[in-house]
């Protein structure tokens, strides 16, 4: 029972340590239930990857869904990344920690009037456009406002990714992107126009794929785009997120082995990629801290009940996904099967289904892994349960940046 690496989670004299700071002391100081995010994880992860484009004219945009907080978004600004937005919120927040506009994409089937608007007065770098709809609005708006609007088209590569069905969006069924027979027909429209400005072009295909295989198929893909429209203005090729990482025991997306594949293919030519990584950033930098409330043993069927749930982490219920949980205090046995459930009137609310688990007692902590991407930034207030406080460790220091909501910041908005 050992936390994969990449997480700087270890135990310590039998205690569980996040960096070099033990969870006891951080789950005793401000309470369960908790996300914690390593600092030197996300630094690594957004350095690897960055190591491996070296040689590239390249970008990198973190997907500020994965993770929205604050403090997160400064740690990757500070680290030179840029940002993929998706709502005019998420453009907000990073306007908020003063990145760099020219180093921002907003990417995102429904972007409304306003969001336009908001994007064009920011100037950020680009619109990945999803629809011919969406780009006569954007030039409408562009024109009201007298201001120039850069775009990209949003290609549907029509590549297969296998992964989970509800996380797959590059195949012609899926609501995303241009087809690629209305892609050309769209740039011409975009050459034409006096405030549309042809910038790139964009494909993102899915998420935790783990096959470097449709990344290259898809990049081909918009590869042509960029060489039949590189004189009109097409410099930068952004091939979106996706890459997969380690839940259980998967092997990773081969990052390097990608970065490879995409430089073989665009030797010589003088575009930007960009890239729009969110999971592989933080989604083993963080996990959620949660304590035992009690145990049911059953001759058929054992449950944990802890007092966290599909509120705070909803991936077991929404996707079936694994997440590995262990517990602060080492224990080398697995003792027995059962379920670890949350306190949510749902069958639904589990965080692990039939797991093979440590001994553990009412009062016990436990460490829900690799919570750092989709967790905290999809959790509800179903139940009118508040949502966890998070915490950032940075060696032997630990910094609240996010509070604990309490049940007053949720009745504060309605009115009775
Ligand atoms: N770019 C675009 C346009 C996207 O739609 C996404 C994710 C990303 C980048 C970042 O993908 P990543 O590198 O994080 O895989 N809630 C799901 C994942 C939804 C992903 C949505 N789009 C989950 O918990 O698995």
């Amino acid at each position: 029972m050992r936390p994969a690496s990449g997480q700087c989670l270890e135990y310590r004299h039998g205690e569980l340590f996040c960096e070099e700071t033990p969870l006891q002391s951080i789950a005793e100081r401000y309470g369960t239930p908790l996300y914690v995010y390593t600092k030197k994880a996300i630094v690594e992860n957004y350095r690897a990857i960055r190591r491996n484009l070296d040689d590239l004219s390249s970008l990198t945009c973190y997907s500020v869904k994965a993770n929205s907080n604050l403090s997160i978004l400064k740690v990757l600004r500070d680290e030179g990344a840029g940002f993929d937005i998706v709502s005019g919120g998420e453009m907000a927040r990073v306007l908020k920690i003063h990145a760099d506009p020219s180093r921002i994409v907003f990417s995102g089937v429904g972007k409304t009037m306003d969001e336009i608007d908001a994007g064009l007065r920011a100037g950020i770098l680009m619109f990945n456009v999803e629809s011919e709809d969406e780009l006569f609005l954007l030039e409408a708006r562009a024109r009201h406002l007298g201001l120039p609007a850069p775009f990209a088209i949003r290609v549907n590569p029509d590549v297969e990714a296998e992964t989970h069905p509800y996380i797959s969006t590059g195949q012609t069924i899926h609501k995303f992107g241009v087809a690629k027979e209305d892609a050309c027909g769209l740039y011409q429209r975009g050459i034409r126009s006096r405030e549309l400005q042809v910038r790139g072009v964009a494909c993102h295909i899915g998420s935790q794929i783990l096959d470097v295989g449709p990344f290259l198929k898809a990049f081909e893909e918009i590869l042509a785009f960029a060489v039949a429209f590189r004189g009109e203005g097409l410099e930068n090729l952004d091939l979106g997120g996706g890459f997969g990482i380690s839940y259980e025991d998967e092997k990773p997306l081969e990052f390097a082995l990608l970065a490879e594949g995409l430089k073989t293919r665009m030797r010589g030519a003088t575009y930007r990629l960009i890239l729009e990584p969110g999971r592989s950033i933080v989604g083993n930098a963080g996990l959620l801290l949660t304590r035992v409330l009690y145990v049911k043993r059953h001759p058929i069927k054992n449950f944990i009940v802890v007092d966290s749930g599909m509120s705070d982490l909803v991936r077991p219920a929404l996707y079936g996904s694994f997440h590995e949980i262990i517990p602060l205090r080492e224990v080398n046995a697995r003792a027995f099967r059962a379920d670890v459930v949350g306190p949510i009137c749902e069958t639904g609310d589990f965080l692990a289904q039939d797991r093979e688990m440590a001994e553990v007692r009412a009062g016990d902590l436990l460490a829900i892994l690799t919570a750092g991407a989709y967790g905290y930034a999809l959790a509800s207030n179903y139940n009118t349960r508040p949502r966890p406080a998070e915490v950032l460790v940075d060696g032997s220091r630990t910094e609240l940046i996010g509070f604990r909501e309490t049940v007053e910041n949720l009745m504060a908005r309605e009115a009775f």
